[in-house]
């Protein structure tokens, strides 16, 4: 173990089975008793306080930057795995990981394309994809009573849409769902199970070759989606590179992939879980706004996100070694009792409320509007169309990892009789 300053060994289990099941609790001891921790198991700051993890996120010290030494890492094997740079290069591009100026011009095309125009023509498509996955989850629910509302809708949502905005044809998106399974395994799964790294080396060279062939289309062809509209994207002389358009295709398609069905699902949970909430929303439709951003506020998707301090820095009389890894947690900044009154009680009536489950600062993220548009559509359907739903099984199983939060499965009824 390596104790430093700030370190407490009985605050390093952030994945204990308890803290996995209920992060408030824990994180709320490590606010009081360690605001800025030193988590020798993870060997990882861990900061937790609404003051710390805000000033944080806008303070340029901290990078973001951080595939770049994994990959000088692996280079310096002496049998380093080439196809693994390959796709670490590929993640490096992405907009999340890049830190300023680059960041700034980077972020400013990609933006542009992301239009008002283009977002809002996406209302009525996602309302379509939301009734359709409703009305098959119903009937399979009529079938066969209980059903993963994680499978059925949380997870498909999200990616017909970010498949129907990038402008893929329907007849295609089965294949991102394969690639997208492949993938994650690379990316969140063993890197030393050789099968599954072959798949997903395999996944992601055929996702990038079809992104190439896609924006060569559209590029030839421009239409009204989002592909189209980077490849148009302009900012006086500059443009974005090829490298730069499939890294941020692949981004776009991941980066508000498990979120958004995160979101989905423990909002639902939250929702059965407060009946009295949910009658609220039912019975004034026009709270949806409010409703959502306090549900991101209470069980929001993104737990923490993680920086690299580019120098020394102090924080709460604690001294962050140029190089150390910083957990910065969002759901402990969300539940932090002096910026929200009785922060673990869920209530729609909170009034504006300054919770940070979207990050904060120069990477705010950019898909807020896009995961807003789709939670206060699917979620007020879910409650209409199905009053009686209810949990099937009281057990419910939560990913174990640090950066999010999300339900394996959401096991639902729908129907009362
Ligand atoms: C409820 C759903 C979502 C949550 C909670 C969420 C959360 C976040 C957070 C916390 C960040 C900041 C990361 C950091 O500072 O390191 C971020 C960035 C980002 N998000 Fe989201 N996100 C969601 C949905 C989406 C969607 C739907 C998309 C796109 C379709 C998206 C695309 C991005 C991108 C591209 C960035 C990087 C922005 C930058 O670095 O400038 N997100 N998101």
């Amino acid at each position: 173990m390596d104790a430093r300053p700030g370190s407490n060994e009985d605050l390093d289990e952030i994945l204990s089975p308890e803290a996995v099941r209920d992060p408030y609790t824990y994180l709320g001891r490590l606010r009081e008793q360690h605001p800025v921790h030193w988590n020798a198991r993870y060997r990882s700051w861990v900061i937790t306080s609404h003051a710390d993890v805000s000033a944080a996120m806008s303070d340029a010290r901290f990078s973001s930057d951080r595939i770049a030494p994994v990959i000088e890492r692996e280079r310096a094997k002496a049998e380093p795995k080439h196809d693994l740079i390959e796709t670490l290069e590929l993640l490096n591009g992405w907009l999340v990981f890049r830190d300023q100026p680059e960041h700034t011009r980077f972020r400013r095309l990609v933006h542009k394309a992301f239009s008002p125009r283009i977002l809002s023509a996406m209302r009525p498509e996602v309302e379509r994809i939301a009734d359709e996955l409703l009305q098959e989850a119903g009937a399979k629910a009529r079938s066969e009573g209980t059903i993963d509302l994680i499978e059925e809708v949380a997870y498909p949502l999200p990616a017909i849409v970010i498949a129907s905005m990038l402008g893929v044809p329907p007849e295609d998106r089965v294949l991102f769902k394969n690639w997208s399974d492949d993938i994650s395994a690379l990316i969140f799964g063993a890197l030393e199970d050789p099968g599954r790294h072959a798949r997903a080396q395999s996944g992601m060279s055929e996702l990038v070759a079809y992104i190439k062939a896609h924006l060569a289309r559209v590029r030839d062809e421009p239409g009204d989606d989002l592909a189209s509209s980077l490849v148009q994207s302009r900012s006086g002389e500059d443009a974005l590179t090829e490298p730069e358009l499939v890294a941020i295709c692949v981004n776009l398609l991941f980066g508000g992939h498990e979120t958004t069905t995160n979101l989905i699902g423990n909002s639902i949970l939250a929702l059965i879980q407060h009946p009295e909430q949910a009658a609220m929303l039912r019975e004034d439709p026009g709270l949806i706004d409010q409703a959502v951003e306090e549900l991101l506020r209470y069980d929001g998707p993104a737990k923490a996100v993680v920086r690299i301090a580019g120098e020394d820095i102090e924080i709460g009389g604690q001294r962050i070694k140029q190089g150390d890894r910083v957990f910065l947690m969002l759901s402990s900044a969300n539940h932090d009792p002096r910026v929200f009154e009785d922060p673990e009680k869920l209530d729609f009536n909170r009034g504006r409320s300054p919770h940070i489950a979207f990050g904060i600062g120069i990477h705010y993220c950019l898909g807020a509007i896009l995961a807003r548009l789709e939670a206060t559509t699917v979620i007020p359907r879910i409650l209409t169309r199905f009053p009686d739903i209810a949990l099937a099984d009281e057990e419910l199983e939560w990913n174990e990892v640090i950066l999010t939060r999300g339900l394996k499965r959401l096991p639902v009824r729908l129907h009362s009789d």
